[in-house]
């Protein structure tokens, strides 16, 4: 009796490590794919990333790879969960190849935010060069997509680039992950997750109080 319940409860517990396995490692699979099939390559990068970034906004909200949110939702700075290397540095990049629409991108892309130098995955020792500004897609231009890529540095440097502070919209059009990747030398990116968005009311709100 008692090694009939151990025996099954070992099989138990041997079918839900495999069970979470699946999962976990599923998602992690389909942020390739996902972006692949959502046109992120080659409109952002030559090369999608294979490993997930978690993102995760105020309120427990969770970035579902590709999925939906609302300017509303995404107003705030998420925290970002990526599998880093205690003692590597890493660039974290959020942009929006769909500006000012993705029918008809003449800015693209629009930089959210940019931060170097992450000492691990401890964003908060960072240097901000575009601080975070949330999803502010016009009225009628559909759904734009929000792309998160980390890229790994090869050692800490220095990045000689215009400042934004989270306000303002200077300097964070005409930009380009790939080419500011290129010019210091980052490969192609480790680890990824974008949702969509268009146009709610909160985007007017904040454009009033912006320069
Ligand atoms: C961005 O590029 C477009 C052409 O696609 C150009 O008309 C516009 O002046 C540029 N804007 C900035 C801020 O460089």
């Amino acid at each position: 009796m008692f090694y009939f319940n151990l025996t099954r409860m070992l099989a138990i517990r041997i079918l839900i490590s495999i069970l979470f396995y699946t999962v976990v490692t599923a998602s992690d699979s389909d942020v390739k794919e996902i972006m692949e099939a959502d046109g992120i390559v080659p409109d952002t990068v030559d090369q999608a990333p294979s490993a997930k970034i978690d993102v995760i906004y105020p309120g427990d909200l969770s970035v579902e790879v590709g999925g939906e949110l609302t300017p509303t939702q995404v107003k705030d700075e998420p925290n970002l969960k990526w599998d880093a290397d205690p003692g590597k540095y890493y660039v974290l990049s959020m942009v929006d190849p769909d500006a000012p629409s993705r029918e008809n991108p003449t800015n693209r892309e629009m930089k959210h935010w940019l931060v170097v130098n992450i000492k691990g995955g401890d964003l908060s020792t960072g240097e901000v060069i575009a601080e975070y500004r949330g999803s502010g897609p016009p009225k009628d231009s559909g759904l734009h997509r929000y792309i998160f890529l980390v890229f790994e540095q090869k050692a800490k440097q220095i990045f000689d680039e215009p400042k934004s502070p989270s306000t303002s919209s200077d300097n964070r059009r005409n930009f380009s992950i790939r080419t500011f990747a290129k010019k210091y030398n980052l490969g192609d990116p480790l680890a990824g997750n974008f949702f969509h968005a268009q146009w709610d009311p909160y985007v007017d709100e904040r454009n009033k109080n912006s320069s």
